[in-house]
């Protein structure tokens, strides 16, 4: 196949050079543009760190409060595509809405398209940013059957994002410190990590010179699966079903040693993490503080159950599976009052910087080219054809 290397799943093969994000997967090390993951969730907040992506650097304080102004002023979605999510079904997931929503903005911002343009690409990134959470809480409230909560700009973007899901009434909403602190958190925590599939995949259909709404609304899709973003609601499905079985965490285990019927310890293992995920670490002491508060949760026990079992079996540490960052973080979701199936959104509002952050790097790039891999055939070579009648 002269020139044409095989990498299934494009397990060696480099599609990019990237100065955003550094992950050392043997020493379970990941850096936002240089800055060590542990400072950044301890002293950073979301806001700061989606400027920090996007921009390169920490942003001053005065380029942080135009910055945080400038997403305050573009949370709210137009009336009609609001009116969008009238027309899914009454018990739709809320991952698709949210996919089809974020294409959709390239309907409303037709301005926004000219894919060149510093000026026109600022603005759609700020439109993303901010209508996101909004975007996402649409979905959430359609799938519950609730009604929906209109941002309020005098908060910030994650006080918004909770008031926008839970907040009823909306005038009385008071934000609840360790549940802002919390989203914070995890939202900075899920920012970025690189050449993962759906930031590939927000690459991929970039480089076609799509506009970024189109791009990430694809990166969106590709997050949905469960080996992928889908692993955190996987995660809890999976707790819950041990915790209603007969079986126990030992025979359960036991079924994922065995490759029964391919059921896997979701929450575990990683394509570049051969060590415990550092995102995973902070996550574990947030689902603590959290769920002590909310009273404590059986399935934390569990979890820590089999990752104790995990830990000590050889099957898994021949293999170098440890926990990674959806592991710990659906316990939290649900102690905060998410329904399972919104815990994916709850990613992608995370991972929305990385993705734009990307899309930019991407599309300025001089050696960006159309993303356009080869093949090994496989298939039949040189058949005549035949008639209908004769094969
Ligand atoms: N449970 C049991 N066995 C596993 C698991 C697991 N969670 N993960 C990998 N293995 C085994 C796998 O069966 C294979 O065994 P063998 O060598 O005997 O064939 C070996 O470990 C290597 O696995 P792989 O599938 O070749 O590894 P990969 O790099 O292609 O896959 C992964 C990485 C994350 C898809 C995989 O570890 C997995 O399916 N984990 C569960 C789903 C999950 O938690 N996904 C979230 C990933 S982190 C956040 C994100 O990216 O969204």
């Amino acid at each position: 196949t002269g020139s044409v290397t095989y990498d299934p799943g494009f397990a060696n093969t480099a599609s990019t050079s990237s100065s955003i994000t550094f992950i050392d997967g043997d020493e379970g090390v990941l850096q936002y543009r240089g800055y060590p993951i542990e400072q950044l969730a301890e002293q950073s907040n979301f806001v700061e760190v989606c400027y920090l992506l996007i921009y390169g650097e920490l942003p001053t304080q005065e380029q942080y409060d135009a910055f945080d102004s400038r997403l305050r002023g573009h949370t709210i979605v137009h009336e009609d595509l609001r009116r969008f999510f009238r027309a899914f079904p009454y018990d739709a997931h809320p991952m698709p809405m949210v996919a089809a929503a974020v294409a959709a903005l390239s309907t409303f911002y037709q301005d926004d398209l000219d894919v060149f343009d510093e000026g026109q690409i600022d603005t759609s990134s700020f439109r993303l940013l901010a209508k996101m959470p909004t975007i996402a809480a649409l979905a959430h409230r359609k799938n519950m059957g609730l009604p929906v909560i209109h941002p309020d700009n005098s908060l910030s973007l994650v006080e918004n994002f909770l008031r926008v899901n839970f907040g009823v009434p909306a005038e009385e909403y008071e934000p609840d410190p360790l549940a802002v602190k919390a989203m914070d958190q995890l939202f900075i925590l899920h920012a970025d990590h690189e050449q993962n599939c759906s930031t590939s995949t927000v690459r991929l259909v970039g480089s076609s010179q799509a506009n970024v709404f189109q791009s990430i609304s694809a990166g969106v899709n590709a997050l949905a699966g469960p080996l992928h973003g889908g692993a955190n609601s996987a995660v809890l499905e999976m707790l819950e079903q041990i915790a209603a079985s007969d079986d126990g965490p030992k025979k359960f285990m036991e079924r994922v040693k065995n490759k029964e019927d391919g059921v896997r310890l979701m929450g575990f293992g990683h394509r570049v993490y051969k060590n415990y995920d550092p995102r995973a670490k902070i996550i574990k002491k947030t689902a603590d503080e959290v769920l002590a508060r909310s009273g404590g949760d059986p399935l934390l026990e569990l979890a820590q159950q089999l990752e104790e079992i995990a830990l000590a079996d050889d099957y898994f540490v021949e293999r170098k599976l440890y926990p990674n960052v959806d592991f710990y973080t659906g316990l939290i979701y649900k102690a905060l009052g998410f329904p399972t199936n919104m815990f994916t959104v709850l990613f992608s509002v995370g991972r929305l910087p990385g993705w734009i952050a990307q899309w930019r790097e991407m599309i300025k790039d001089p050696e960006t080219k159309i993303g356009r891999p080869r093949q090994i055939y496989t298939g039949a070579h040189s058949r005549d054809y035949k008639d209908i009648g004769d094969r």
